[in-house]
């Protein structure tokens, strides 16, 4: 008897083994149990430009090396990221937004795309980074001075999840003691029934709805006052902002909150398995810290990559790869994939700290819709390790990372970890 037999009835078969037309990435699972390095390595190898024909998303193209996603990305002319098309998810958008229509300049072409960035960039930009480096070191120090030290303790939803919000609540001025709602609504923006975040679209909508209200309020009150360098108060104020429909406006506050929220949450969470699993690493980087945090952030972020995807629709019939990519195809660009692309990333599947040239990845995108926030994650992921490294000499993996069941977020549940002081 083959082993294959001895438990056939419920064994999926693994990457090398499924016939490559029946590969479909796109299945959260591969994604939770952390087995889908295995199939994208194998499509790297073999069909770099791969076709999906059926997924519970339907057909789409997949790319997995870092040229070909570099291509798409910055050619928008051809592949648009329009919310009418579908949106920049391989789930379409208007499949999960029923309901609550929502207008993201993420899901946008140019021109209108490009108005809506530059209103709100201001918020992000170095200048306004420098006034909030020194509020953001002082709320992470107050929170890592609160945890118990010798205890395990979950790092996601004590550390991960709670200096992020604080981040966001920065960034919006938002009322602090009622900053976990900004937590909240970024799950909720992201979440239908199956994922357990919500129980029905209709409590989605209802919670929505609330948050909408509850910012129409900040907009209101911050419109009437003189402008301030918070992100309600730029778009209240700026030209191309301040007169847009309610859908564009929540659209574009969620944009912001959804953007910063899980990415940054996983990133600090990642950071924390990488350095578990790579203990050399772990060891250089104490031997000086100041020195090794910059390019340790953005190996970070590529080691991690907390956006797997982003998505694409073809306006037109476009060549990748020696493939053709019909009209009205649906492509997807697996960050995840091309950040291990071995012919552009040095031993890709190694976390390294000191590498040269750390910030040539993928995980911010490529081209016009290139994260916007990438300096303020780089810079609260440098922040938050500095104060971690003055006051830990070792946050230790103490059991099984529990990781998220999405296709796009890459990220963790729950992180068992104990905290060893200096
Ligand atoms: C866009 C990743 C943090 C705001 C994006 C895109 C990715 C991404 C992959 C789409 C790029 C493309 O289509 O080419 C990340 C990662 C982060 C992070 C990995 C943290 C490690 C943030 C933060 C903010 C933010 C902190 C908050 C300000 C945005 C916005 C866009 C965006 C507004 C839309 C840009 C556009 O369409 O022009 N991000 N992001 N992101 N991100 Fe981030």
């Amino acid at each position: 008897m083959t082993a294959f037999s001895l438990d056939a009835p419920t064994r999926r078969p693994s990457a090398h083994e499924i016939p490559l037309a029946q590969i479909d990435v796109s299945k959260p699972i591969l994604f939770q149990t952390d087995v889908v390095g295995d199939y994208f390595a194998r499509l790297r190898r073999e069909d770099p430009v791969h076709y999906c024909a059926e997924s519970a998303n339907g057909a789409y193209w997949s790319l997995t090396k870092f040229d070909h996603i570099v291509q798409a990305d910055t050619n928008h002319q051809a592949l648009s990221s329009d919310s009418k098309w579908g949106g920049i998810a391989i789930q379409d958008l208007n499949s999960i937004e029923a309901a609550v229509p929502i207008e993201m300049f993420i899901a946008m072409d140019p021109p209108k795309h490009d108005q809506q960035r530059r209103a709100v960039s201001p918020a992000v930009a170095p200048g306004n980074l420098k006034l909030l480096e020194p509020i953001i070191r002082a709320r992470a120090g107050e929170i890592l001075d609160a945890l118990p030290v010798g205890e395990e303790i979950d790092w996601v939803d004590l550390v991960a999840i709670e200096l992020t919000t604080m981040t966001l609540a920065t960034l919006f001025d938002f009322p602090w003691a009622e900053r976990r709602k900004l937590t909240r609504w970024s799950d909720v923006t992201t979440a239908s029934p199956e994922t357990g975040i919500v129980a029905s679209f209709e409590q989605r909508r209802d919670e929505l709805l609330e948050c909408a209200m509850y910012f129409k309020a900040l907009w209101d009150e911050r419109a009437k006052a003189p402008p301030q360098p918070d992100l309600i108060s730029m778009m209240a104020h700026a030209p191309a902002t301040r007169d847009m429909p309610f859908v564009e406006f929540m659209g574009n506050l969620l944009l912001l909150i959804v953007g910063g929220n899980d990415t940054t949450r996983n990133s600090i969470s990642g950071g924390v398995v990488a350095l578990n699993q790579a203990p050399d690493e772990y060891r250089k980087l104490m031997s000086d810290p100041l020195a090794r945090i910059p390019g340790m952030v953005s190996e970070i972020i590529r080691w991690q990559t907390p956006i797997t995807h982003m998505r694409r629709t073809a306006l037109q019939d476009v060549e990748i790869g020696g493939k053709t990519i019909a009209k009205g195809d649906k492509v997807v660009m697996w960050y995840l994939s091309g950040n291990r692309d071995d012919e552009v990333i040095p031993q890709p599947d190694e976390f390294i700290i000191d590498r040269p040239n750390p910030r040539h990845h993928l995980s911010f995108g490529f081209g016009i819709h290139r994260c916007m926030g990438n300096r303020l994650a780089e810079l609260q992921l440098r922040i938050v390790w500095e104060e971690i490294a003055k006051r830990f000499r070792q946050v230790e993996l103490v059991g099984e990372p529990q990781r998220t069941y999405s296709n796009i977020i890459r990220g963790f549940t729950a992180l068992p970890v104990k905290l060893h002081a200096h």
